[in-house]
């Protein structure tokens, strides 16, 4: 007789029904190597059925660790006085994108901590519209909560995707990773997700994975909710400690290869439930197992890498957890080793700006 797994299985890849809360949670849950194989395996199928063997890549570049805000998890939170405090030029900025066309990419990341002061946003809209001028770039904004306005503009400046994790779909979760007031409240932050859609942008969000005090039903409901917000990209990665942080003090234990399996697991039940979505194989993946952890991230259903242009004097500032990897490395070397790592597992670089087929659908 098969076992529940095969047949979630096997029901996901039909594509004929949606997958019920107690078989996302089935997939989640499951632990014995032959049954996590299967479960990699289904999801890697999905990606090939939608996406080809083909992976897209998003050069990064991480423009300022300046943020307002005080989550408990994050290593560049407003508190933290250790970290040192830096904000890229446009000068600066425009540098590591034109590297990052010689080099081969046709779209980039723009990431910040959040900030939503008028000097902010003009900054931000200016240099989107100077990248445009460089080439016809395809523009991801990561610059968190903004209002309906902002968004608007940074879309028409040219900005077609926009990055903004929700962190957990679970508002009582979402109270313990965050101060208790207005500048840290789940449905504003679920407001700005409608926001960023209604101005036009496909829309990314996310979660943290293996936090404190999550449950494998948050998960499945974390999954539940990308759903539910249509989203077109997923970029959700293992929770990290970070000792100079509250929650990294009070849960400062981190069990790496467990940690990575719920990653891993996430994104292949991500794949086969939302079939023909952009998922990125995050950078959290590569810190909990440098070697292949985002390969394995690959393998197991995702189909975009983002690897950090910016220069490499910035990168130590940015650190939302520790041990962050490529810390020290150039582009070339970066794009070698990535376009190395990625023959071995028998997958190419995506041609083009790698837009979700799932907003090319609608
Ligand atoms: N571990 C993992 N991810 C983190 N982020 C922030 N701090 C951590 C951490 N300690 C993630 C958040 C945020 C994204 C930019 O980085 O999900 O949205």
């Amino acid at each position: 007789m098969k076992n529940r797994l095969d047949d979630i299985l096997a029901k996901a890849l039909e594509e004929k029904d949606v997958l019920e809360h107690d078989e996302l949670k089935h997939l989640l849950t499951c632990e014995e190597p032959g049954e996590l194989a299967a479960l990699y395996r289904a999801a890697y199928r999905m990606k090939e059925r939608h996406i080809g063997r083909k992976v897209s890549l998003r050069g990064l570049v991480e423009m300022s660790d300046l943020c307002v805000k005080d989550c408990y998890y994050c290593g560049i939170r407003r508190s933290n006085r250790a970290v040192p405090r830096f904000a890229m030029t446009r000068d600066e900025i425009l540098r590591a994108v034109r590297l990052a066309r010689e080099y081969g990419y046709s779209s980039i990341v723009l990431q910040s901590g959040e900030r939503s002061d008028p000097a902010f946003v003009d900054f931000v809209e200016e240099i989107v519209r100077e990248i445009k001028r460089i080439d016809d770039f395809g523009i991801t904004l990561s610059c968190g909560e903004q209002s309906s306005e902002t968004y608007r503009r940074w879309f028409a400046a040219g900005a077609h995707r926009y990055l903004l994790r929700i962190e957990s779909s679970s508002r009582t979760l979402y109270r313990t990773l965050h101060p208790d007031d207005a500048m840290h409240d789940w449905e504003t932050r679920r407001r700005c997700l409608d926001f960023i859609r209604d101005a036009g942008f496909q829309l990314g969000t996310g979660v943290m994975i293996a936090l404190p005090r999550q449950t494998a039903d948050d998960l499945a409901s974390d999954l539940e909710f990308f759903r539910e917000v249509d989203a077109d990209m997923i970029g959700m990665g293992p929770y990290l400690p970070h000792h100079q942080t509250p929650l990294g003090r009070e849960f400062p234990e981190l069990d790496a290869e467990k940690t990575l399996e719920t990653g891993l697991k996430m994104i292949a039940a991500a794949r086969l439930y939302l079939r023909d979505v952009n998922i990125a194989a995050t950078t959290a993946l590569q810190t909990l197992s440098p070697a292949d952890g985002r390969e394995r991230g690959l393998l197991a259903g995702a189909n975009v890498v983002m690897p950090n242009i910016g220069d490499t004097a910035y990168r130590r500032g940015y650190q939302l957890y520790e041990n962050k990897p490529d810390l020290d490395e150039n582009l070339p070397e970066i794009r070698r080793k990535l376009e190395a790592s990625l023959q071995s597992i028998g997958e190419t670089v995506a041609e083009g700006w790698g837009d979700s087929p799932h907003f090319a659908s609608k």
